[in-house]
């Protein structure tokens, strides 16, 4: 099986909705249509099927399929919500709706898995086909900190062998960038599945509060005896954070330590 994903870019406001013209042709390079005029919500919609290829074309399905799926079902409704609930609009229920739209008509060979409407490049809601009435939220965040790999159990001249410079005696920083994700269905009141201020909340108060601008070694009891690599940080961030998001459930802690290097951890 082979999962194939198409991003569309696109723009939208109030007066979008019925006036959409979907065969005129795109005319910036970066693929975003309509494009932005003026200070309207820019959103990139990612569609990932599945499925096993045409042996003769090599094609799961045609992304000009996936792209006039997404646009027709994704853009008049955005624009539809935005007209009658402003910044007020449930962005789970949006997406439920362009789901159920697009997975009706996805091409039999290659069903609908994923899909994902990143709000900002910081801040995704998904739809995965295992639990389709269920919407992961995806939000990121920052801490800086220092640490020291060091395991008190080896010897100086093993740490050394086994950390290298990471185990300078007196540490070194990286800029942490954090993703938490939290599952759940959408509240049917407020169409949400942890409202943001309350997410935003939590995560500052479990995590940035602690971590940031800390040494991890000596300033947290989190790792006074844990070795604080990056697989360790995601492992305690779970831990700070599971329990905590109610209604929702926790569903995956990722930390970059460097653009170049992440864990995840989802529990067990
Ligand atoms: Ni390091």
């Amino acid at each position: 099986m082979v999962r194939l994903t198409r991003e569309v870019r696109f723009s939208v406001d109030r007066d979008w909705a019925g006036h959409v013209e979907f065969t005129r042709p795109i005319t910036n390079s970066w693929g975003g249509w309509p494009s932005a005029v003026g200070l309207v919500p820019y959103l990139q919609l990612r569609a990932t099927v599945v499925g096993r290829p045409d042996p003769r074309t090599g094609y799961l399905c045609n992304i000009s399929v996936l792209d006039d799926l997404l646009r027709r079902h994704a853009i008049p409704l955005v624009a539809d919500e935005l007209r009658a609930h402003g910044w007020r609009v449930s962005v789970e229920h949006v997406l439920q709706t362009i789901w159920q739209g697009v997975a009706r008509e996805c091409p039999p060979q290659a069903p609908l898995a994923a899909l994902e409407l990143r709000a900002t490049p910081h801040l995704s809601y998904t739809i995965e086909r295992e639990h389709p009435t269920m919407v992961l939220l995806s939000q990121q965040f920052e801490f800086s900190a220092a640490h020291r790999l060091h395991c008190p159990d080896l010897s100086d001249e093993e740490n050394r062998r086994t950390f290298g410079k990471c185990n300078n005696p007196r540490g070194h920083g990286h800029n942490y960038l954090v993703e938490i994700t939290v599952a759940g269905p959408p509240d049917p009141r407020t169409g949400a599945v942890l409202p943001l201020p309350r997410f935003e909340q939590i995560v500052k108060d479990q995590v940035v509060d602690r971590l940031d601008h800390k040494h991890l070694n000596d300033d947290t009891e989190e790792f006074r005896t844990v070795n604080p690599s990056v697989e360790n940080i995601a492992r305690v961030i779970w831990d700070l954070l599971v329990g905590q998001v109610a209604p929702a459930r926790l569903h995956r802690v990722r930390v970059w330590e460097t653009p170049k290097t992440w864990a995840e951890y989802a529990g067990a």
